[in-house]
């Protein structure tokens, strides 16, 4: 029987915008989604993450709920703005302090900790006064804050992910204008994807020139694309639309270049490097991280039907990829309208395998979301054990039978948790959080989740 590698690492994902509220204690200063919680209609039903999960003051008991899981790692974000509350100034020591309870509270307990550096609460300071990622400022000023991480923190943690899904913060947030800071542009996305990039690319040569030990990546998000027909249409559709999606961000940092196809659709759109930011940015990533949710069939002409609306999800400006997506009918569909398809997981892990030439490879997320009503509905999570179930079977094979390099999957995520624009609405945690008491209920799929790491473990070679 084939089996997961040993040292394969099983882990739980969160972030902290998403988790842990306290979104003023101890001197932390405003991020763009704290601001942009505030604009009226902006959130389903008006949420806000102020106090979210609690986790800033309950991260001991969240501590426990990561261990007695049985998974050896937990990844999480750090918060810029408790950590420079502006952004660029002052250092404050509380935020420091903070995260160095939870890190140290994690080795305690046997989990290594995966710390992300940006998922997507940019300070507001730095939006409002310097424009955000459509700045250069900003970028040099997430080189600093990076290195105040590495130097606070890189003598316990040694696994290092820059950014977390690039193509949200330029495509949702200055493409459609559907979360932070909402703009809306055929150009901006460009423009943020190029200075996200650059901002890695500064920050993992301060970590490299530095003493620090470990590695460090990147988490790019991506749905898989499956020619819906056997043309050469079809299948360069396909192809040049995972381009568009994980390529536009994930080829800088490998190639050092952007890939070809959006240089020839995209002409001055699409920003230049310089030769020597080009250098920099190639092999600038020791391991590539993927966050992964769905899959869609893909061809050049509209399907007849079942066809999914253009511009969702459709990666890149869906205007500037000469593209289709549908679904199959038969595929289950999650609460956020994503079809369940175990086999696009597998086959997207081969594509970034083979294009990446055997690069390393973390699932830094995938996972699922349940609408429920009440408690005892939502831990009876019967889809989310089967989509955990099935999900990590694709992996095995991807693992085991084709050969791909991976080395660790985190499931999104721990608890439930403020899901962005979509408030509280949509659980996607292996815990129930009840919102007005901040009770935490492990689901159904928390134990699955659990079996199936032992189970991983008990038949290691
Ligand atoms: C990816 C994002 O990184 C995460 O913050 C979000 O909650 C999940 N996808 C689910 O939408």
């Amino acid at each position: 029987m084939k089996v997961f590698p040993k040292d394969f690492t099983w882990g739980v994902a969160t972030s902290a915008h998403q988790i842990e509220g306290a979104h003023t204690a101890d001197g932390k200063g405003p991020s763009t989604w704290d601001a942009y919680c505030q604009i009226p209609g902006k959130i389903n039903n008006g949420d806000t993450s102020a106090i979210a999960c609690d986790h800033y003051n309950r991260y001991a008991e969240d501590i426990k709920l990561i261990s007695d899981l049985g998974v050896t790692a937990y990844r999480f974000s750090i918060c810029w703005s408790r950590i420079l509350p502006d952004g660029k100034g002052v250092i404050n020591q509380a935020g420091i302090d903070f995260y160095n309870r939870l890190i140290d509270g994690l080795i305690a307990k046997g989990v290594t900790p995966y710390v992300t550096l940006y998922h997507w609460d940019l300070p507001l300071a730095l939006q409002m006064e310097n424009d955000g990622w459509l700045s250069e400022t900003t970028v040099q000023a997430f080189a600093r804050y990076a290195e105040i991480c590495f130097q606070a923190f890189g003598d316990r943690v040694k696994h290092w992910m820059t950014f977390n899904e690039n193509w949200c913060t330029a495509v949702l947030g200055h493409g459609t204008g559907v979360f932070a800071p909402g703009r809306v542009s055929q150009t901006e996305p460009y423009l943020v994807g190029h200075n996200l990039l650059l901002a890695h690319a500064y920050a993992v040569k301060k970590f490299r020139t530095g003493s620090y030990q470990g590695v460090i990546g990147i988490a790019n998000n991506c749905d898989f694309r499956e020619p819906l027909s056997n043309s050469p249409e079809d299948i360069a559709a396909a192809q040049e639309s995972l381009e568009f999606f994980y390529g536009w961000l994930t080829d800088p940092v490998v190639f050092g270049h952007y890939p070809a196809i959006m240089r020839e659709r995209l002409g001055t759109r699409l920003p230049e490097f310089t030769a020597e930011e080009s250098e920099l940015l190639k092999g600038s990533a020791d391991f590539l991280g993927l966050n992964h949710y769905t899959t869609h069939y893909a061809s050049r002409q509209a399907p007849a039907q079942n066809a999914v609306a253009p511009g969702d999800g459709n990666g890149g400006m869906s205007e500037d990829q000469h593209l289709y997506l549908s679904s199959d009918p038969a595929w289950p569909v999650t609460s956020m309208g994503w079809f369940v398809v175990p086999w696009g997981f597998r086959k997207m892990l081969n594509w970034i395998h083979q294009r990446y030439n055997g690069l390393p490879i973390y699932v830094t997320e995938n996972g699922t979301a349940i609408t429920a009503n009440g408690v005892d509905e939502a831990i009876d999570d019967q889809e989310r054990a089967y989509f955990v179930s099935e999900y990590t079977q694709a992996l095995k094979q991807a693992v085991t039978e084709d050969g791909v390099n991976v080395q660790g999957y985190f499931a999104w995520t721990l608890m439930d948790n403020f899901e962005w624009c979509q408030g509280y609405n949509m659980r996607f945690g292996l815990i129930y959080c009840d919102f007005d008491s901040l009770k935490r209920t492990p689901k159904t799929s928390y134990y699955a989740y659990q079996s199936i790491i032992n189970e991983s473990r008990n038949s290691t070679q």
